[in-house]
């Protein structure tokens, strides 16, 4: 599954999966555009390993949740980089609330960060596409999507949200360029920590058939398949590397 003399966007690309699929997607010969929202230090290391693996890479900072900031970011990439052939849209957060605590800027953030940011990344990014006649763009969901869980009414709404987004740009935008999801389960990364969650929800994230996280490798190597010429009948689907938590 090679990905050479191709471009990959990858939206907070500095830690956990984001960056897993940098270092996968290098391997495979593309090159990097890491996205990072205030990882200067992790998104610059990570550009180093890139470059050793022998394709360009570049760090480029923007609020991915912000229309002028997503803007910004294109602008700087028309002379920075060669366009843009892979989307990740990866970058997100999670929040643990009982939802009559919810707040309407709790909701909003979520909203903005979890699926606000993937149509304004799309915007942004689709149109070279189309002028290319050529793309593929993968969103990364969650199977919280599919499930709801308690506490996480906000994100699992938006993950959802991230799905139904998929499904009608890969029909707007079919067939030249493929627009997928990945619906992850629970990820060994610091958004799945005690510091992010409670002991009962870490337990509740074990509780999969497989009975243990995935490494970030693992939904890197499911992202890979859906950026490589290998998924090219694949439209609009959302792939499931998710320990069994959810059968469709
Ligand atoms: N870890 C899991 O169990 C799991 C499961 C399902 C889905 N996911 C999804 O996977 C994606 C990656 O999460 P992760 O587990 O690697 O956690 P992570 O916290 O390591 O990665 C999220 C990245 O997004 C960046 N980010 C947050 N807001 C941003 C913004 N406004 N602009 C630009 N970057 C921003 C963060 O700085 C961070 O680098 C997320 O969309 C998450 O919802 C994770």
């Amino acid at each position: 599954m090679r990905l050479d003399n191709r471009t990959a966007l990858i939206t907070g690309a500095a830690t956990g999966i984001g960056r897993a699929c940098a270092l996968l997607f290098a391997q495979a010969g593309a090159n990097v555009v890491v996205n990072h929202l205030g990882d200067h230090t992790q998104a610059q290391t990570l550009v180093h390993e890139l470059q050793a693996l022998g394709v360009q890479a570049w760090a480029v900072e923007a609020d991915v949740s912000r229309a002028t900031e997503v803007d910004a970011l294109l602008v700087c990439l028309q002379s920075l980089a060669p366009p843009i052939d892979i989307l990740l849209n990866n970058a997100g957060i999670i929040a643990e609330k009982p939802f009559l605590e919810t707040t309407e800027s709790d909701w909003d953030r979520m909203m903005a960060v979890d699926l606000k940011s993937v149509f304004l990344m799309c915007r942004a990014v689709l149109p070279g596409m189309v002028a290319r006649a050529s793309g593929v763009v993968i969103n990364i969901a969650s199977d919280l999507g599919y499930l709801g869980r308690a506490q996480f009414a906000p994100y699992c709404a938006a993950k959802a949200g991230v799905m139904g987004l998929t499904r009608s740009l890969a029909r707007e935008f079919a067939p030249h360029i493929r627009v997928n999801a990945i619906a992850p389960g629970p990820v060994d990364t610091a958004m799945v920590s005690l510091e992010s969650m409670s002991a009962e929800t870490i337990e509740l994230e074990l509780a999969i058939p497989q009975h243990r996280f995935a490494q970030p490798q693992e939904i890197a190597a499911t992202a890979l398949f859906l950026a490589s010429d290998f998924s090219r009948f694949y439209c609009g689907q959302v792939l499931g590397p998710n320990g069994g938590s959810v059968m469709p």
